[in-house]
């Protein structure tokens, strides 16, 4: 099913697919990595994880009418998707303040956001991921204004949908990251993973931390929060 690595990241390796040239395997992987990649340690069992988690979400929009590079999960740790050239943003948004956006503009933990704030960073390692706006968001990809709006929109409605989903199994969505990518028609869609990782959860009782805020933290077992996300959302379907 996979053939040449094409690219590994931090948190997954992609390879060419042996069978289909618009499609991928992507392969994930046990490490997690925080500050971009100055704090770094295995979890086995964690790649999985982030496997089960995505292909239980990605599928949910699907049937909420959301678009992404998700065909199906292939085995533990993989899953094929569609081709697509990742666009060179993270697409954050945001309920309720927390994390780097207390540090920079000074919110008070907790702040909610009505409506939900959108931000955007600059994925580049060597440049930290920088905040940027929208138009050097426009020099810095090939995106058009338009299809900048349509990625912002669709950001605002996954939000609306995951936090109706994540809700229901008790859970606060705080904030979340995506990534979209165009396919070879040019066509836009959602990419990338959407997992503890990727998300900030909170339980709504007890407001603990179930998300990758644990290991950056260090306040938690990673591996036994993201098996209880698992859980949650495998009760639900
Ligand atoms: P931040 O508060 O650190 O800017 O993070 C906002 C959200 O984006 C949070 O849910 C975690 C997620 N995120 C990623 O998925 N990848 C990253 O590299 C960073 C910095 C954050």
């Amino acid at each position: 099913m996979k053939a040449e690595l094409l690219y590994e990241g931090k948190a997954k390796k992609v390879y060419l697919s042996t069978t289909d040239s618009e499609r991928l395997v992507l392969s994930y992987k046990n490490d997690a990595t925080a500050f971009n990649g100055k704090k770094k340690e295995n979890f086995p069992g964690k790649g999985r994880l982030n496997n089960e988690i995505t292909s239980v979400i990605f599928p949910y929009l699907h049937e909420k009418g959301i678009k992404s590079h998700f065909v199906k999960k292939l085995n533990e740790t993989e899953q094929l998707v569609l081709k697509t050239t990742i666009i060179p943003l993270e697409v954050v948004v945001r309920n309720l303040a927390t994390g780097s956006i207390t540090k920079r503009l000074g919110f008070k933990e907790e702040t909610p956001f009505s409506p939900p704030l959108v931000e955007l960073f600059y994925k580049n390692d060597s440049l930290n991921d920088p905040l940027i706006n929208d138009d050097h968001a426009l020099l810095l990809t090939n995106i058009s204004a338009e299809e900048l709006r349509d990625i912002k929109a669709k950001a605002i409605e996954i939000n609306t949908v995951l936090q109706g989903f994540f809700r229901s199994m008790n859970l606060i969505l705080v904030d979340f990251k995506l990534e979209f990518g165009l396919l070879s028609d040019g066509t836009i869609i959602l990419a990338d993973e959407i997992s503890p990782d990727t998300c900030r959860l909170w339980d709504i009782e007890t407001k603990e931390k179930m998300d990758k805020d644990v290991f950056r933290q260090g306040i938690g077992d990673l591996i036994t929060v993201y098996e209880k996300i698992l859980q949650r959302l495998e009760a639900r379907v």
